[in-house]
This record gives structure tokens, sequence and C-alpha cells, in this order.
């Protein structure tokens, strides 16, 4: 298979392998509401964190979301986006070895970034979550009016590659029906069956099957037409005229088209690749939402839109799944699984984590009624931990290190009750 190549591969694809456990040290103080909720904050370097977490959680995680800084060499207030290329591969490879372990078999992975690195991530991501468990690359689209100053073409998408951790096993849940889609159902005919919508009945192709005349009520005859088929076969289409289930138009002579009604189809919408701002929001909106807050002055500059995550945490959880974002930022993750009955892992590794992760979640545990809590019925309730990373758990003899007295492992060995699975 072709791989990627840059300057410190050789030893990036070893950093997984020989970065240190280290004991998770939780501090109380910053902690807050229901302390057996289940959700985790963790402020440090995501490598060390994301290692230290798999003797507790490998195989366990539904989703993954990941917002990686994206190497566009802008200069961010909250943390160094200018990372030269080696250095981001190298940042990027590693974590997603762990972040692999941690999925569970039926889980999935959704990352997001832009044009500068999306290609090289694929390669990687094919590397390492294997070619035959990409799922897709959705497009959403971040911004709705072109810039004008821009140089050469008005950047307004992102990427989000998304992959299975066995694709065999993982299906999307369908996205819920929106009321547009279901006014899109109509009964022309009074069937008491119900309302139904119509579709084409031929396709590309002149399939030989297909290829036969048909007299509508009203004495008008139609063939498939160029280069096309009747989708059924004569005797087929004769049974479902018998059902009533062709429509032919208010006269009775237009070309036949097949009745599909709303109580036959899934009972949600199959989801599409490409995401307009209209369903999941777009960077302003997320701007916005960070700004009422915390106001303007201590805005974070690279939000995600809550719809955004709603969508994704829709796509590919259920209540009470467990949901790791190890780019955490302003906490947009955390914020929308609790919103929406997940449990989580978030893990940051500036002074955001204190600044906006942590007032965020306990405005959310108060009830916040901004981003997606409207749509949700959010009321307020559960809480999380506040872990940062402690001393290393082995020494390099491999021996449990010196430092670290007995409480402290016996604490950590109780901290998720989960652990035994
Ligand atoms: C693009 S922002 C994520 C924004 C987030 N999706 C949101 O909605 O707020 C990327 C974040 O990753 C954090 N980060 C970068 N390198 C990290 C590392 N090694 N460990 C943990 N966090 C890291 C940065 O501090 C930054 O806050």
């Amino acid at each position: 298979m072709p791989t990627l190549h840059w300057l410190s591969r050789a030893d990036d694809l070893k950093t997984a392998g020989q970065t240190e456990y280290k004991l998770l040290v939780e501090n109380p103080a910053f902690g807050y509401g229901d302390k057996d909720s289940g959700n985790f904050l963790i402020q440090g370097d995501n490598l060390a964190a994301l290692k230290s977490l798999l003797p507790f959680y490998a195989g366990q995680v539904k989703c993954v979301y990941i917002d990686p800084p994206y190497n566009t060499g802008s200069a961010f207030e909250h943390y160094d986006d200018n990372l030269e290329h080696a250095k981001w591969l190298a940042l990027i490879y590693p974590r997603m070895e762990l972040l692999r372990e941690l999925l569970a078999e039926d889980g999935s992975i959704w990352i997001s970034i832009d044009d500068d690195e999306s290609h090289y991530l694929k390669i990687i991501c094919d590397e390492i979550f294997g070619r035959n468990n990409f799922v897709n690359n959705v497009i959403w689209e971040k911004k709705f009016s072109p810039q004008n100053d821009a140089k050469w073409l008005s950047d307004n998408h992102d990427h989000i590659l998304v992959y299975a951790k066995t694709k065999e096993i993982w299906r999307p849940n369908l996205l819920p029906r929106t009321e547009e889609m279901a006014a899109r159902y109509t009964n022309w005919d009074n069937d008491p069956r119900g309302v139904w919508s119509s579709s084409d009945l031929t396709a590309q192709d002149p399939f030989e099957y297909g290829q036969y005349e048909i007299t509508t009520p009203g004495g008008k005859t139609y063939l498939p037409g160029n280069n096309r088929h009747w989708i059924y076969a004569k005797e087929k289409f004769m049974q479902l005229q018998k059902d009533n289930r062709i429509w032919f138009g208010e006269s009775g002579n237009n070309k036949p088209r097949l009745k599909k009604f709303l109580y036959e189809i899934q009972s949600g919408m199959v989801p599409l690749t490409l995401w307009k701002h209209t369903e999941v929001g777009h960077n302003q909106e997320a701007k916005k939402e960070i700004n009422t807050l915390f106001g303007v002055t201590s805005a974070f500059d690279t939000p995600k839109p809550e719809r955004l995550i709603q969508r994704i945490l829709q796509l590919a959880t259920k209540e009470n799944d467990l949901v790791l974002d190890s780019f955490l930022g302003s906490g947009t993750t955390a914020a929308v699984a609790h919103k929406m009955g997940r449990k989580y892992i978030g893990i940051e590794i500036g002074e955001q984590a204190k600044t906006h992760c942590i007032p965020r979640l306990k405005k959310v545990i108060d009830g916040e009624q901004g981003g997606i809590s409207r749509s949700v019925g959010w009321q307020g309730g559960g809480g999380f931990r506040f872990f940062t990373l402690g001393a290393p758990v082995f020494d390099e003899n491999g021996r449990i290190h010196t430092d670290i007295i007995f409480d402290q492992l016996a604490a950590r060995l109780s901290q998720n009750p989960d652990r035994r699975r």
C-alpha cells in the first residue's frame, strides 16, 4: 500500500509505543456537578493523556471527534498553529494510532481538516485505520458568503474525514426527518394508505427488460426514453398499477411515476456528504455561540458550531455512548455530548481547558440555553471531573515508579467503575 513519507517518519512511528503511561491526577476543585456522570476533562498533552487512558478505555469509545490545528500558518492567540509540515505530521500520526486503539469495534472517528492538510491526513488515516475502513469525506459549508479580498478562490468549506474502526460492522444512525421533508408528501388521490411522494420510474441504460410501451388511463402512450429503461419489468409494473402505486398525474395522462408512501420508508433520512450551513451552522454561528458564553473579549478563535457536532453525534452515537475529543479547544464537543446525554472525555493542552472548557461545562450543567439547548430540550444536570497528568506510572526498568504512592494508584484504579470490563 502506498504510504506517506516525511522527515521524521521513522521516529514518529515509534512515538506512541514509547510514550509513557502517566497517572491522571484528579483536581476535585475544578470538577462540577454530579461526579458520577462518567464525564472527564483532562488538561495536558493528548499524547500522554491518550496513552494513559488506554488501560481503562481501550476499545470503549464509540465516537472520536477531533479538530486538530489545521497547520494553516495563521498565528492564533490560544495555540501555535504554525507547525511546519513534518512537525504537524509528527503531531498527528502517533495520536491517530492511540485513538484507533481507544475506538470500540463498532465505533467511528470524525476528523475536521481543511484543504491544506486533508489529503496528507487521508493517506495517514488510510495507513492507520485501513483504506477499507474509510467511510466518507464530508464537506461542511463553513462560510456562506464570498471573501472579497481572497487572492485566489474564496475557501468556504472544511473536510470531515470519517473512518470506522470496522466498516463492515459500523452503520450510521438515520437523521431525524425534517418538517420540510415531511411536507413533500401529499395525498393527491386520497389513497387510504396515507401521504406519498412520487419518483421517476425510469433509469439510465436501455436494458431490454425495461423496454415496453405504457398506456395511461387517458389513452396516451409512453416509452422509457432515449438510452433509458423502465425500472420494473412489464409484469411487475402491471402489479404495481393494479395496487394503485403508479401515478399518472392529476390529468391521468402524464408520464407514469412510482408512488412512495411515507409509512413505508425508513423512519429517518439517510445522511448526505454535503453539509450545508443552514443545517449544521457555520463559523460565524460558532463565534456567536462563544461570544454569548464568554463575551467578545475572551472569545476563542476557532470554535465549531454546536449544530455541527450535534450532527456527528446523531449519526455516530446513542444515549450513554462514550465520546472522545482530544483537541477540545473551547469545549464544544463536551458541551454538545453533555446536552445529548452522551458520556465524554475531553482533552485540551492549553489554558482554555480552564478559561473556556470548565466555565462552559458549568454553564451547561446549570442549564444554559444557547447552541443546541432548545432543540434537544436541555434543562441542566449532570457533572464532570477534572484531571491533569501526573508522574509516569513506570520507571525506565518497567517497575512502578518510586514517586507513586500506593494511595494514588489505588485512587486511579477505583475512579472508573467500567475498567474491569
Ligand atoms: C482547532 S482547536 C479545536 C476547537 C474545538 N473544536 C472547538 O470547537 O472549540 C484545536 C485545539 O487543540 C489543542 N491542542 C493542540 N495540540 C494539542 C495537544 N498536543 N494536546 C491537547 N490539545 C492540543 C489546541 O490548544 C486547541 O485548543
